[in-house]
């Protein structure tokens, strides 16, 4: 299973390259919008930082102006994503760039069907949104399974990119599924180093390891 950071901000994602366990990294306009960077720069310098995919999104709703805003987004680097909404214009505009070679990540996905349509578009990357499914009292896992089904029955090779993640059970649930990709905020990664049984342990083998004298040398 890949990792994708969800954020705007560099510190955050040049720490989690440093782990060697980060694989790419989303972005929306929300993110950026908290971050108080220019966009551009943003995607420049993340694309320096981790060489996986870098999801940048369109802000345009019609198929022409997103097809623009698209060509000026994968300029930015070999490894810009472009993201686009779960559409008509939005799949259209995901059928041409994919074609064309560009990977494209369609976000906002709330069914299956969507996906079904995402998969058909030549999208390299759909991004169901949990979280947001569980806010409104639905199941946002049992999405990622319907989807890993429909996929697996077709082989499409579009990747299940589990997006909208908000705790480390989110991550255990989707790769128990099978699913591709989780992106999950930078807190929600290192939390899943996090036990503590492991801090206990730990501390008690250094306390024995002092009292033996011992050093390894
Ligand atoms: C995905 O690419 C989105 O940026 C993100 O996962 C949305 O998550 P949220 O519901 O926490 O805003």
């Amino acid at each position: 299973m890949k990792f994708f950071a969800d954020t705007a901000e560099i510190a955050e994602i040049r720490e989690l390259a440093e782990t060697g366990l980060l694989d790419g990294v989303t972005t929306n306009p929300s993110l950026v919008h908290k971050s108080g960077r220019d966009f551009i720069d943003v995607l420049r310098e993340i694309s320096k930082i981790c060489p996986g995919p870098i999801s940048a999104e369109v802000v345009a709703l019609d198929y022409n102006e997103m097809m623009r805003e698209a060509e000026v987004l994968r300029k930015v680097a070999k490894n810009i994503a472009v993201k686009v909404p779960l559409t008509t214009d939005g799949l259209k505009a995901c059928k041409a760039l994919t074609g064309d070679g560009t990977m494209v990540n369609v976000t906002l996905c709330f069914s299956a069907a969507q996906a079904l349509l995402a998969a058909k578009a030549g999208a390299s990357f759909i991004s169901p949104f949990v979280g947001r499914l569980d806010d409104t009292g639905s199941d946002g896992m049992q999405l990622i399974a319907d989807i890993r089904m429909i996929y697996d029955n077709y082989d499409f090779a579009t990747q299940i990119l589990v997006a909208s993640v908000r705790h480390p059970i989110h991550v255990v649930e989707a790769a128990k599924i099978g699913a591709d990709v989780i992106t999950a905020p930078p807190k929600i990664i290192h939390q899943l180093f996090k036990h503590p049984l492991t801090d206990a342990g730990l501390a008690s083998f250094l306390k024995d390891w002092q009292a033996s004298g011992q050093k390894i040398a």
